[in-house]
């Protein structure tokens, strides 16, 4: 079957806030199309996406299986070599034994109980950023309360120093901007510099924690050993960095978009300070997912066609790339009951948000704690707290988010 041709033109801000109406009308009449400007095999409804995510002949990358002459690929570039050193040594990006060796080292260490051990400091964190503005009377949820809470919390799971925080988010910001379909040379630039330095400093702390072991998972990771296998130190190094970024860019996105998703629907967010109140941490849980599955901060994950095949009557040839909008799976009306609307109760919820297969999220129960956390302190603390103008959206698809979120509290 020849695929129909479209584009999708993603970084469009109006699609960026709010692409619903088009994919519905995708999944309905076009649900598999190919992108001649992106050139990707889109898919749409939540079936193919979650089938694909399962299906061995794809994968995030091919090199695993394929030399790049193989395959045809350009020599990686020259421009992009520092940046390189970190993104080729994390494991996301792997496939087969590469990647189930370093994800099941990091596993033993970034357990449930290492997760559970941070609700504690979790607490008291958004407790202090709460005190912080709660005199003001307003705030930007989003750079208050949203951006600090995760960084502060992966960087002391992590371990990483103190004063080492400001840097974090800047270089993260650099570093996710080569993940946007389409970047300039300065960005590579300032990847490459963020790239070098990041890796540079987690080297230095790791040495320390060789002579001093701390509690923490730089040291963890740093001991951590299966059957004799350890992780090299570019790995060791990648892996840390890859923890930090995964470990907040999300985070600070889901819960931004969710808060401005119970604002547009009143009688959730009702619901939801009604749950806080009376202590119902069920509701706290499906409304969490649910927040997540409505808005969903990393809308598109690629992969790679590793051989022939035929997927359901669509031919996909070996190297195609496809990309797999979970943002659309997430409102499929095949598979979710009224899935444009907010329902914090719902328990069927099989969410795309966090991928499913292999490379599912390592961090969602970190996210969800930190989720539950967040706003049963906030609605304790701001029972009244609503939206004091209107969000801003930050420039992007791939990792979609707020820049600014007013509220009143
Ligand atoms: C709301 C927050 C989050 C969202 C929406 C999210 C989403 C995702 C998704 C969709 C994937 C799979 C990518 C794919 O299918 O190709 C993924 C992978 C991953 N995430 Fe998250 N994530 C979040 C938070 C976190 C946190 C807090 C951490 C850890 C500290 C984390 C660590 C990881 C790691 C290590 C992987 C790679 C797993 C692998 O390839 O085996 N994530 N995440």
């Amino acid at each position: 079957m020849a695929l129909p041709s479209l584009h999708l033109d993603i970084n469009q801000p109006d699609f960026i806030r709010d692409p619903y109406d088009q994919l519905t009308s995708l999944r309905k009449e076009m649900p598999v199309f190919h992108d001649p400007v992106w050139d990707k095999v889109f898919f749409t409804r939540h079936s193919d996406i979650a089938a694909l995510l399962k299906d061995k002949r794809l994968g995030r990358t091919m090199l695993h299986r394929y030399s790049r002459d193989e395959i045809g690929w350009p020599p990686p570039d020259p421009r992009e070599v520092p940046f390189r050193r970190y993104q080729d040594n994390v494991f996301m990006d792997m496939e087969a034994d590469a990647h189930s060796r370093i994800r099941s080292l990091v596993t033993k260490v970034f357990t449930p109980k290492r997760v559970e051990s941070m609700r504690a400091t979790l607490e008291t964190t958004t407790h202090k950023l709460i005190d912080a503005v709660q005199a003001n009377g307003s705030c930007d949820f989003v750079h208050d309360i949203a951006e600090p809470l995760p960084v502060i919390m992966i960087a002391s799971l992590l371990g990483i120093p103190e004063n080492q925080l400001q840097h974090l988010r800047p270089w993260s910001n650099a570093i996710v901007k080569m993940y946007e379909l389409g970047y300039t040379d300065q960005q590579v630039q300032e990847a490459n510099r963020a790239a070098t330095e990041f890796m540079e400093m987690i080297g230095a702390i790791a040495a320390e924690r060789r002579i001093k072991p701390q509690d923490d998972l730089i040291t963890e990771l740093v001991q951590v050993e299966n059957q004799g296998d350890k992780l090299t130190e570019d790995e060791l190094r990648a892996t840390a960095i890859f923890l930090l970024n995964a470990g907040h860019e999300a985070t600070v996105n889901g819960s931004s978009l969710g808060l401005r998703a119970l604002f547009k629907n009143p009688d959730q967010l009702a619901a939801m300070k009604e749950a806080v109140a009376q202590g119902n941490t069920s509701l706290l849980k499906t409304g969490i997912d649910e927040m997540l599955r409505y808005e969903t901060p990393l809308p598109m994950f690629e992969r790679y066609v590793l051989e022939d095949m035929d997927f359901n009557g669509v031919q996909l040839k070996r190297g195609t790339e496809v990309a797999l909008m979970y943002i659309s799976g997430n409102r499929d009306e095949a598979r979710f009951t009224q899935p444009n609307d907010l329902l914090l109760t719902r328990e069927d919820n099989p969410l795309l948000t966090f991928g499913l297969g292999t490379h599912y999220c390592l961090g969602a129960p970190l996210a969800r704690l930190e989720l539950q956390v967040l706003f049963s302190v906030l609605f304790t603390r701001c029972p009244n707290v609503r939206a004091a103008g209107e969000a801003e959206f930050a420039k992007g698809f791939v990792i979609r988010g707020l820049n600014k979120l007013p509220v009143n509290l």
